[in-house]
């Protein structure tokens, strides 16, 4: 039995939400959570908004004192210069982002970023203090022709290649097949390529590291479909799209614990 990893519930809203909406929303999901006395020792939860809200939203946290943690969506490679249109991580930093979400699959199919540029932007996030949850995940026609963890171990191995032992770095798996189609993984096909992707960090990094370090899935989680994930040993939390944009929806998945009756 390994290090209690603490659960890790994310909200990925991607390009919803202005920061006005932000607010209110933020606001809600904090009254929701505290109504149903969560902690977040217990499970931490996170919103990931876009740039443009993250400065209304960690002031909202940080002046109520919101048990909820916030994060950027993507970052630069470079920390600063002539790249126009780009974030560095030292500017998340300053807005007390905790998380920035790294090679998303979305990122990946159209802005066409690879392997490499992913592993260089999870550097950058470690260099400026930002946790980087990298993604990685197969297409369907990836598991057609390689099986279910060939491609998003591989993804992954690229970006291990460039960390030491002790990076702080969440992993999130996200099937590219299961994102806002409807159709989840099963959890056991999650708990398979989740096994395989901490065997891969063990085998690069050690049994300590892959041990500590958090491994979400993500791809259509709902309420309904959240406890079944949890109960597997090597899902330590999601990475939630659709569903993070509703708020009684996104705090019944933080409530997971309720519904898989363990933890
Ligand atoms: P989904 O998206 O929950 O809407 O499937 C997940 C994601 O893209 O992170």
């Amino acid at each position: 039995m390994g290090v209690a990893r603490t659960p890790l519930i994310a909200g990925n809203w991607k390009m919803n939400l202005d920061h006005l909406q932000a607010i209110a929303f933020v606001q809600k999901l904090a009254w929701s959570l505290r109504d149903a006395k969560h902690s977040s020792n217990e499970v931490e939860v996170a919103v990931f908004p876009p740039f443009t809200d993250l400065r209304s939203v960690q002031t909202l946290i940080a002046a109520d004192k919101l048990e909820l943690a916030h994060g950027a969506q993507d970052l630069s490679a470079h920390d600063s210069g002539a790249y126009t249109g780009e974030i560095s991580g030292a500017f998340l930093s300053a807005l007390s982002c905790r998380y920035v979400i790294i090679g998303h699959s979305e990122r990946r199919q159209y802005h066409h970023e690879d392997d490499a540029l992913v592993a260089k932007k999870t550097v950058a996030a470690l260099r400026h203090g930002v946790t980087p949850v990298v993604c990685v995940g197969e297409s369907a026609e990836d598991l057609a022709e390689h099986g279910p963890s060939a491609v998003p171990v591989a993804q992954l191995r690229v970006v291990l290649d460039e960390l030491t032992t002790d990076a702080e770095f969440v992993v999130a798996y996200e099937p590219v097949w299961a994102i806002g189609s409807g159709q989840a993984a099963t959890p056991e096909q999650a708990q398979q390529v989740c096994s395989a992707l901490r065997a891969t960090i063990a085998e690069t990094l050690g049994d300590d590291t892959a041990d500590r370090t958090r491994i979400l899935y993500g791809g259509s989680v709902k309420s309904g479909n959240i406890a079944g994930f949890m109960n597997q040993s090597d899902v330590d939390g999601a990475l939630v799209g659709g569903a993070s944009l509703d708020v009684d929806e996104f705090s019944a998945i933080a409530r997971f614990p309720k519904h898989v009756g363990t933890v």
